[in-house]
């Protein structure tokens, strides 16, 4: 790990440019995953929304994998010594936590599209054949890990948030701005 000193005190526009637009991708991504709860089964309709989410949910996870990738090729800014240890802590495990479920949450969804007949028609255009069986035991565990997936990722979201409103309204100490969109100089 370099010394901190030698650590530029924000994200760089590359963090933060996956890190929003992730975000606001993930949030369009997950209330078009509850809507679908709404779409009548057996319908045409259900069959067009469901290849839609799947789509956008493969290319959600390509960006997601990018970040990763981006992410453990580059040293993030530390936080200040003046941190406490237990939050930094908190803070390693929480984002490590938010990671795995970004990474979850496409994966599932795409594991389990091949365990069905269905698989993916991108777009609903280009079918891709699924590579495994029409087994609808590994398609319920894969669809079950999505749904559970989905709710440990909102929960993490909504501690993330409380989180910064925390260091914005009681420590005072602008941690946004460690993350905020900004001109670079
Ligand atoms: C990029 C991230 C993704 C997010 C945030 C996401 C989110 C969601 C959410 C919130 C639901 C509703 C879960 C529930 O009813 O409790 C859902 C359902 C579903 N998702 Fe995703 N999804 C993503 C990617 C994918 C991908 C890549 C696929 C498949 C290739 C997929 C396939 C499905 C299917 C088939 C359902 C319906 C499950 C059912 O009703 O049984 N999702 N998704
Ligand atoms: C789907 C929604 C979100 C996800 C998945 C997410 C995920 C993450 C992750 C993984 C990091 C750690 C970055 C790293 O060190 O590699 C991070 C940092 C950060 N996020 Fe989010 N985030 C989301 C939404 C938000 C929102 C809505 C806010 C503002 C209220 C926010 C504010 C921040 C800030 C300020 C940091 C930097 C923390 C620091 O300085 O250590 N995020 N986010």
């Amino acid at each position: 790990m370099p010394d901190h000193a030698t650590r530029s005190a924000r994200y760089n526009r590359t963090a933060v440019t996956l890190h929003w637009l992730i975000a606001a991708l993930l949030l369009g991504q997950f209330l078009f995953g509850w809507y679908l709860g709404d779409v009548p089964r057996n319908t045409p309709e259900r069959g067009i929304f469901i290849n839609l989410h799947k789509s956008t949910g493969i290319l959600i996870g390509l960006l997601i994998l990018l970040r990763i990738v981006w992410r453990l090729t580059h040293t993030p800014p530390a936080l200040p010594d003046t941190t406490p240890r237990w939050q930094q802590r908190a803070a390693r495990i929480s984002h490590g936590v938010l990671y795995a479920c970004m990474l979850l949450m496409p994966l599932s969804g795409y594991l389990a599209s091949n365990f069905s007949k269905h698989g993916v028609k991108l777009f609903n255009m280009v079918r891709l054949a699924p590579w495994g069986s029409d087994d609808k035991v590994i398609y319920a565990f894969f669809n079950q890990t999505h749904k559970l997936t989905a709710l440990v990722l909102a929960a993490f979201v909504v501690l993330h948030i409380l989180a910064v409103v925390k260091h914005q309204l009681i420590d005072r100490d602008k941690l946004i701005s460690r993350m905020w969109p900004r001109a670079s100089r």
